[in-house]
């Protein structure tokens, strides 16, 4: 039977998850789901690992959503219930090393929200953006009504969920959905050239940055700052921040290690 996740390590501490279900535009089942808790576990513990990418198979899609087939005989409490063992979004989320999404076709419904949870998000002008659960009679389950309106603001946040019209690569970046999009055919040469450029910096400065800049959705500006204040100064115990420290004051360029 086929890998439905394929999970590769490439050159230079970046490491590749491609959800492979290509003949359904790698709508996530449960075994997807499980796969992608299985990787995530293996590659944060992979000391080798500076950076992951997220992206789906072939030249379709990133992600059509959630396996709507799933949701035929589905009961609310065990809906409810798979969904709480099924979070890969507070997972990817709180994953402790940068998620870049490379959004290569469809990122619809559990994709969209699947890249919102993601750290970055780069998409082919090709790709086609959206929430369409509307059309099913349902709402976003998976984090869009809240992660959405953080990213593109309340108005575009109703407009896609209410609607649930898609929006070219072009279209996401102009509002903020995505921090760039490109010409299909540049955008894997996009996202590795962004990954290698993250993953030659400290993985602890790095975990620091991301753990920092999402305590600004749940905290209080002075919370925040405090909270800032506290892995700033943290990360003066790291031979990390002696070696940029060192190098910068040595004119060469730094060689980080993780410790
Ligand atoms: N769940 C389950 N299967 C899905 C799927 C999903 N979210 N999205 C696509 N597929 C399957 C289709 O059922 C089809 O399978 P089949 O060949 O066995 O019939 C296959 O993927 C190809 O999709 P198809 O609909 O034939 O392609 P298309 O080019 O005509 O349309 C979409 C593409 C994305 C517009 C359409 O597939 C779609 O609307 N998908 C659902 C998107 C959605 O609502 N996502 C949110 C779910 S909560």
């Amino acid at each position: 039977m086929r890998d439905v996740l394929l999970v590769e390590k490439l050159d230079g501490h970046i490491a590749r998850i491609t959800v492979n279900r290509p003949d359904k535009l790698n709508a996530l089942n449960g075994q997807v789901r499980c796969a992608v808790f299985g990787a995530l576990d293996a590659l944060g513990a992979d000391d080798d690992v500076r950076v992951v990418v997220l992206t789906g198979a072939g030249d379709r899609a990133f992600i059509a959503g959630a396996d709507i087939s799933e949701f035929k005989d589905a009961r609310p409490v065990e809906q409810y219930r798979a969904m709480q063992r099924g979070d890969i979004y507070g997972a990817v989320e709180s994953f402790p090393k940068p998620v870049i999404a490379m959004i290569n076709g469809f990122c619809l419904g559990g994709g969209c929200e699947l890249a919102m949870a993601c750290d970055m998000r780069v998409a082919s002008t090709a790709a086609r953006i959206g929430q369409p659960e509307i059309n099913l009679g349902l709402i976003p389950g998976a984090g869009g009504t809240q992660r959405l309106p953080r990213l593109v603001g309340e108005g575009w946040a109703m407009r896609l969920i209410m609607s649930g019209e898609l929006i070219t690569g072009e279209k996401a970046e102009q509002i903020g959905l995505v921090e760039a999009a490109v010409a299909p055919e540049e955008l894997e040469g996009h996202v590795m050239e962004l990954a290698s450029k993250i993953a030659v910096r400290s993985p602890l400065a790095l975990q620091a940055a991301k753990e920092s800049i999402m305590a600004a959705r749940r905290m209080p500006l002075d919370e925040g700052l405090k909270f800032e204040r506290s892995w700033f100064s943290l990360l003066f115990s790291t031979d990390d921040m002696a070696e940029g420290v060192g190098a910068f004051l040595e004119k060469r360029k730094p060689e980080f290690t993780g410790s």
